[in-house]
């Protein structure tokens, strides 16, 4: 079985298996969703909102780590959360996405400055 993920703001698509997460889905579709812990439910980093479609419910880690408000908005662990076999559309905060392109590109600069 096969769900088909949209990611956003890119509307990259991916047609993930069932079972996979998300943070591995988007690793497969080249969507960066920035880690520190690689999946462990510890950084927090990893926040996604799921904006339509249906995932799997939320994990035992999921509940103790987001606010009941939080889920109820929809914001899940992306490297908690399991894809069903329906479709869905997981939208990726762009403010965390702007600091990490940021950290990259003043990297970046201090290579240059090293050359
Ligand atoms: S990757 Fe760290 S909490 Fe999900």
């Amino acid at each position: 079985m096969m769900s088909l993920v949209t990611f956003l703001p890119s509307k990259r698509t991916y047609k993930a298996r069932k079972g996979q997460n998300l943070l591995q889905i988007a690793r497969a579709a080249r969507v960066i969703i920035p880690t520190r812990c690689h999946g462990q439910a510890s950084c927090l980093m990893c926040k996604v909102k799921i904006e339509a479609g249906a995932v799997g419910p939320p994990t035992d880690k999921e509940k103790r780590k987001l606010s009941a408000g939080d889920l109820k908005e929809g914001i899940r662990l992306s490297c908690q959360t399991i894809v069903t076999d329906e479709p869905c559309t997981v939208r990726i905060p762009e403010d965390r996405l702007k600091s990490v392109v940021q950290r990259a590109l003043e990297r970046q600069h201090m290579d240059q400055d090293d050359w």
